[in-house]
């Protein structure tokens, strides 16, 4: 739990406790007021993204928005938004998209982020690389000095090819930094497998990875990769709700 608006702690009114969960639909529901009437909007996935999900069909429910179009950034997603009645549609058909909403594991103050470590980093990429602005929504523990340095999960998705060959050649590339590579598993054991049918190799770095646009090139140049959770230069605003209340930047 975090305690929000610590500061009437001293006064005769109780702490506000709010818990992770609570926080992060903050943040959504302040996302979901930058979407309009008419927009094609980008729908992340994750639980964070989820209350902006619900949001937007709740409000497309009361006839508060109007002519909507979502583009889902994976299968739950879309199932999501389909149950809501939130009317959808794909890139192949909206390649611009007004707004996307999603949430993320780590957020720098350049508003560079890792995602993926749910496993739809490239749908998201594709999705979130082709809106006018996109919203990041997170709580406050999802804020890093830089990213890759937390000792949490990068994830890179890859074929299933040959897949030992490919996290090895991942591992080697960041060998200074003390890279561990680690193929994600599913609950059942096997590999997880993404909505694309790829896998999914977790990088864990002991040191900095240096230049991130450096890392980035260099792990897309290797064959067997298809994307990283790296997402540079990419969100617009981020809102962080936390300890202090909301806080944005890029608003
Ligand atoms: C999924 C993602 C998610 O946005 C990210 O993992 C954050 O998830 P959550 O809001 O559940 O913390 O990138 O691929």
């Amino acid at each position: 739990n975090i305690m929000v608006a610590a500061s009437n702690s001293s006064s005769s009114i109780p702490p506000v406790i709010l818990t992770q969960d609570e926080l992060k639909k903050i943040a959504a529901y302040k996302a979901v007021e930058f979407v309009e009437s008419g927009m094609v909007v980008g729908l992340g996935t994750g639980s964070t993204a989820k209350h902006a999900v619900d949001r937007i069909g709740e409000l497309l429910r009361l006839g508060k928005l109007e002519n909507i179009i979502g583009i889902p950034t994976s299968k739950k997603t879309h199932e999501q938004a389909l149950s809501l009645g939130i009317p959808l549609s794909d890139l192949d058909s909206h390649p611009v998209l007004d707004l996307a909403i999603d949430g993320a594991d780590e957020v720098d103050p350049n508003l560079n982020l890792v995602k993926g470590r749910g496993g739809s980093l490239l749908r998201e990429k594709m999705v979130e690389g082709v809106c006018k602005k996109f919203v990041v929504i997170v709580d406050e523990s999802k804020l890093v000095s830089h990213i890759g340095g937390s000792g949490l999960a990068m994830p890179v998705e890859i074929v299933p090819f040959c897949w030992k060959f490919t996290a090895e050649r991942l591992k080697m590339l960041f060998e200074d930094s003390g890279c561990v590579a680690k193929l994600r598993l599913g609950s059942n054991g096997e590999p997880f497998a993404t909505d694309n049918g790829n896998y999914i190799v977790d990088l864990y770095f002991k040191k900095d990875i240096g230049d991130l646009r450096a890392a980035s090139d260099s792990i897309l140049r290797l064959a067997g990769v298809v994307e990283h959770g790296m997402f540079l230069d990419m969100a617009t605003t981020v809102i962080v709700a936390g300890e202090l209340g909301v806080q944005g930047a890029g608003l």
